[in-house]
């Protein structure tokens, strides 16, 4: 089977393309490098041994992602390519809007004129609505607080309508809770650019000396130790899951939704503990107030995932620090 990925060379691609050629797909990645390095696709190429095919392109350029669909013909698209990032997307609305949006219908249409008839798209738990009962069922409201959280809806939407007038297009939408950990090769891993807005890559930087310390945001929430609770989940099991969606698609009719997560919330400070339980104390942490837009708990019915996709975690949090750990030590080393 030939799969395209979009995004391809960025944190959840690479570890899914890691995941895939290993499993004997043969793999093709379109990324236009604006929250990645080539490099990566060599990293991707030594930890499994096998070429992956690698075109720097833009998705919003339609007429380049023509002649890639052209040569490719492609069983399936894994579309991970996107903006990403929720306090940008407040700033920039606009430039969200049109690039998530825009390259989706740009590969929606590529698919359609090239006959491709398997989609699994990249959405995020940030679509429901807080409000929602926990743990959150992919038959939850849907509220998204922010306009990063809006493409994710409006492209899920944009899709489903696709599906229907095509009649011969199956879709999986997986709903990530938050993915975070490393390959245990350390070769790739998260490496956001500048100062890190999400947890683990903040801590592992303080955990290095390149940052001083945490701002734990918030400690009066009414949580077990009033920090924020989270469903966080290995990147390795989160690409696994991909692997499940893709021998699920093989037989599926229309459009389908899972939520990929553990089931299980973690506080900020279980994640704080048991990272500086491997790496000796090195995380420093402040309390700081409350970050504007978080919610105090969230986490996934991993169930239908379960038993629809035959998907179940099997890396702990401690794997999830450690790998994250040994991969800024790597990266580091430089
Ligand atoms: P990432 O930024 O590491 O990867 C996205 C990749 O897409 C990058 O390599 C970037 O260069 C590429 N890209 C962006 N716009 C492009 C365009 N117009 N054309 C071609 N390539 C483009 O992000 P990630 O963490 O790997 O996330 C992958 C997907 O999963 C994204 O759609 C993201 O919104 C979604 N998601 C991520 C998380 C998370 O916590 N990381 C959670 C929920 C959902
Ligand atoms: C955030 C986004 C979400 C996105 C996800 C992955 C918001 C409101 N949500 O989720 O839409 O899908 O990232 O990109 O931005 N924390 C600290 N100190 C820090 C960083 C984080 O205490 O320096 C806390 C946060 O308050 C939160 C937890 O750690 O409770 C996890 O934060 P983060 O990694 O940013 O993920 P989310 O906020 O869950």
């Amino acid at each position: 089977m030939k799969v395209l990925l979009t995004g391809g060379l960025g944190y959840i691609g690479s570890h899914t393309a890691v995941e895939l050629l290993d499993d004997g797909y043969e793999v093709e990645i379109v990324d236009n490098l604006s929250n990645s390095k080539e490099e990566t696709k060599g990293k991707i190429e030594q930890i499994t041994g096998k070429k992956v095919v690698f075109y720097k392109e833009d998705l919003c350029n339609i007429e380049k992602l023509d002649e890639i669909f052209k040569k490719g013909k492609y069983d399936a698209i894994i579309h991970f390519a996107g903006l990403k990032a929720v306090g940008e997307s407040v700033e920039q609305p606009l430039r969200y809007y049109e690039t998530n949006l825009l390259s989706t219908i740009n590969l929606l249409k590529c698919m359609r004129k090239y006959d491709v008839k398997k989609l699994i798209f990249s959405s995020s738990a940030c679509v429901y609505s807080m409000d929602n009962e926990l743990p959150f069922k992919e038959t939850g409201k849907l509220s998204p607080l922010n306009p990063y959280g809006r493409t994710k809806l409006f492209i899920e939407e944009i899709i489903k309508d696709e599906c229907f007038a095509r009649g011969d297009l199956s879709a999986i939408i997986l709903r990530y809770f938050n993915p975070i950990g490393a390959h245990k090769s350390g070769l790739i891993g998260e490496d956001p650019n500048g100062i890190p807005n999400n947890l683990m890559p903040y801590i592992t930087r303080v955990a290095l000396g390149k940052l001083d310390h945490l701002n734990i945001f918030g400690h009066d929430y009414h949580t077990k130790d009033g920090t924020c609770i989270r469903d966080y989940i290995h990147v390795v099991d989160l690409a696994r899951g991909h692997k499940l969606a893709l021998d699920k698609i093989k037989d599926l009719k229309g459009c389908e939704v899972y939520n990929l997560g553990t089931g299980t919330g973690y506080s900020v400070l279980d994640v704080v503990n048991t990272f500086n339980s491997i790496c000796g104390d090195k995380v420093r942490y402040e309390f700081a107030p409350r970050r504007e837009g978080d919610s105090e708990c969230n986490y996934a019915d991993a169930s239908k995932a379960k038993n629809g996709l035959n998907f179940k975690t099997k890396y702990s949090l401690k794997d999830m620090c450690e790998s994250a750990y040994n991969y800024e030590k790597n990266n580091t080393k430089k």
